[in-house]
């Protein structure tokens, strides 16, 4: 049995890229130290670079994690329970690990009128998962996402930062597939 939860509890990450670096520290190399003196020299005041980091977090981690969300507040000069309560207030951030492909499935009216609920379900049994839980290889998260944005395409689906159209249970085991063949492992 399954258990539901409500579309807007779960969040859009749109810039999810397929190899996560879910253990990386976000600010010991060239690459972290770069973005963050980027996104600090766009503002006056340097906390202002919050948002950006959080997403850069996410980016890097495939979540925010306490200990990433220390690391941003260290950077920033800021306290970990403010950034906690940033990083809580906004759903598009994570709070909990994605696994390599974060399938959200939109049950909103158009693909619910389509048949949205039944490849949502689709992809809990072709995944062995439950709603917003990693499957036990790490590889999948299936959530059910609010309006998409291709309401003419129902069912949409969106995979890391990847768009699946007229997607049906019959064609979800396709979907999952492709995942495989472009980088899934
Ligand atoms: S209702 Fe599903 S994409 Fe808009």
């Amino acid at each position: 049995m399954t258990r539901k939860i409500h579309p807007a509890v779960v969040s859009a990450q749109p810039f999810q890229v397929a190899n996560l670096r879910p253990t990386d520290r976000l600010f010991e190399d060239e690459e972290g130290r770069d973005r963050l003196e980027k996104a600090i020299s766009r503002y006056p005041d340097k906390r202002a670079a919050l948002l950006p980091m959080l997403a850069y977090a996410q980016e890097r981690n495939g979540w925010v994690s306490p200990e990433s969300m220390q690391q941003v507040a260290e950077a920033l000069d800021l306290t970990p329970a403010y950034v906690n309560s940033v990083a809580t207030f906004y759903t598009m951030y994570n709070k909990h690990p994605t696994g390599r492909h974060m399938i959200q499935v939109c049950t909103c009216v158009a693909c619910h009128l389509c048949g949205g609920e039944e490849v949502f379900e689709a992809f809990l049994e072709a995944t062995g998962t439950v709603p917003g839980a990693m499957s036990e290889d790490g590889k999948y998260v299936v959530m059910e996402a609010e309006c998409l944005g291709a309401c003419g395409f129902a069912t949409a689906v969106q995979v890391n930062d990847r768009y699946f159209e007229n997607v049906t249970p019959e064609t979800v085991g396709e979907v999952l597939a492709r995942l495989e063949q472009d980088g899934g492992e």
